[in-house]
């Protein structure tokens, strides 16, 4: 099966950030795919913008070095990279200064009307004062949109500060803010497996499924990014938006359409629903570990405190914890969801568990294990169902529990298209339904801030791990107490 393309409109894309580390590694090469992919019209201009001073052709060759870098070679032709290295433009731009908007400014002149993207790859402390500066120069055209990664914020009150700036400037409909995590192939899939199969649905609430765990656990550590990294820690960098996102997308109600807003309604929902931590449920339901030394990808590593040089850092690495939604669909199941730097392998994925059979008819035939459906984010995208079947060949009864396994790339034989590539034609469509609404942040903060306050208030620390390890035993211990146990597949990277 091959991917369709959807045309869309030409369009002025201005990166803020652009020297940066998300446009060389993310944004430059999904754009360089969706041209490949003949998905960019001729007429659209792609801008680079930052404070450093380069020629046009000087940030060609920057982003020529970040195609060889993050693009395999067999997906490199020269031809194709010339062309959308032709694509490319610059402009030296200082975001909380004056110096080059007008060039700016002119440089968008003579296509007032086009869709214009302002995608700012900064740092949310710059976020403010860009909008202003688009604001004051006349930028924020009628089909000028804005991007924005997370973090939006770091608390409740400071995101309500980043989010007033921008919507000074742009209206809600205008603001795509940025979850990565929405746009992965196998993300989308959930709402497929739920909303276009009758089989799921009847048995998605507490009558059927025991518990649902969500885990995203990482084999790399903080790398170059320890400066951001040490001020955010797992739970405001995964917790707060992407696996918050994973629960929503996991226990919302079907909304009625996949307009935007009829989604973003439902997730809304769920986490006003989540049941808010107090200071005894954080030390009871929350776990959080940093790693020390160990081995990681097959060779030593140094712990966390090391990579940053300070021994007093208290930035967690590592997050466990059990959540409550408080509904008719959810009441009773625990969430339970884990995201760690420096975990034995890298995994992605979302389980839900089923309830145990009422009554077993197999007597001497092996356990039974309850069902499992297990929606594998990364790597080896796919879905299994784990289910009983009889042991084949004489010899009486005997059961197995085997997946039945939907690999993705067994059946489709289209490329995977990275988020960021999804994401980015989105917002030139117009389409927000990927993009996380501005309540819908606020809402996740009001929920986070409360296990943020009971950490800093806490005597204790993070938990030390092992690198290479699924994180502190805390962390096993959080779940084997409600006698239940981290999912295990042999599938990790
Ligand atoms: C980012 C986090 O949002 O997601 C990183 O800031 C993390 O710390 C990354 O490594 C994980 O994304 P992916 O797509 O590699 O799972």
């Amino acid at each position: 099966m091959v991917a369709r393309v959807i045309a869309v409109d030409p369009f002025d894309l201005v990166v803020f950030g652009a020297t940066g580390d998300l446009a060389a590694r993310k944004l430059i090469p999904a754009l360089y795919f969706r041209d490949v992919a003949g998905q960019i019209p001729p007429q659209a201009r792609i801008i680079g913008a930052s404070r450093r001073h380069l020629s046009g052709n000087e940030f060609r060759d920057l982003a020529r070095g970040w195609l060889e870098q993050h693009v395999r070679p067999e997906e490199r032709e020269d031809g194709k990279v010339a062309r959308f290295l032709g694509r490319l433009g610059y402009v030296a731009v200082q975001a909380d200064g004056d110096d080059g908007w007008n060039d700016l400014a002119g440089a968008l002149a003579d296509a007032p009307e086009r869709v214009r993207v302002f995608y700012l790859a900064t740092g949310p402390e710059l976020f403010g004062p860009i909008c202003a500066h688009i604001g004051r120069h006349g930028l924020a055209s009628k089909a000028a949109r804005v991007v924005v990664e997370k973090p939006i914020g770091k608390s409740l009150a400071s995101a309500t500060e980043v989010n007033d700036a921008i919507g000074a400037v742009f209206p809600e409909d205008h603001v795509y803010r940025i979850d990565h995590y929405l746009g992965k192939e196998t993300v989308q899939n959930l709402m497929a497996l739920r909303f276009a199969n009758a089989l799921f649905e009847p048995l998605w609430n507490n009558a059927h499924v025991d518990h649902v765990q969500i885990t995203v656990a990482e084999t790399l550590g903080v790398e170059g990014r320890a400066g951001y990294y040490d001020t955010a820690g797992a739970l405001r960098d995964m917790v707060q938006n992407h696996m918050l996102q994973l629960l929503c997308l996991v226990a919302m109600e079907p909304p009625t359409s996949l307009e935007a807003d009829a989604v973003r309604d439902e997730k809304l929902k769920v986490l006003k629903s989540l049941v808010p931590m107090t200071p005894d449920t954080v030390a009871e339901r929350t776990v959080r570990g940093q790693y020390r030394a160990g081995a990681s990808s097959g060779g030593p590593v140094k712990g966390y405190l090391d990579e940053l040089g300070d021994t007093t850092s208290r930035t967690e690495t590592f997050v466990a914890l059990r959540a409550e939604i408080a509904n008719w669909r959810w009441a009773g199941v625990p969430f339970y969801l884990r995201s760690g730097k420096r975990l034995a392998s890298r995994v992605s994925e979302i389980v839900v568990a089923f309830r145990p059979i009422p009554h077993s008819v197999f007597q001497g035939a092996g356990p039974i294990s309850p069902n499992r459906l297990v929606i594998r984010l990364q790597p080896n995208e796919g879905v299994k169902l784990w289910l009983m079947i009889k042991d084949p060949g004489p010899g009486g009864m005997r059961l197995q529990h085997v997946p039945l396994d939907m690999s993705f790339a067994s059946v489709f034989a289209a490329r995977n298209p990275d988020a960021y590539e999804r994401l980015l034609m989105d917002v030139v469509r117009g389409n927000q339904t990927l993009f996380m609404r501005r309540d819908e942040v606020e809402a996740a903060w009001t929920w986070i801030d409360p296990i943020l306050e009971a950490w800093a208030a806490s005597t204790d620390g993070p938990k030390p791990y092992t690198s290479g390890t699924w994180g502190p035993s805390a962390a096993i211990a959080l779940i084997e107490r409600d006698g239940r146990t981290w999912h295990e597949d042999e599938e990790g990277e």
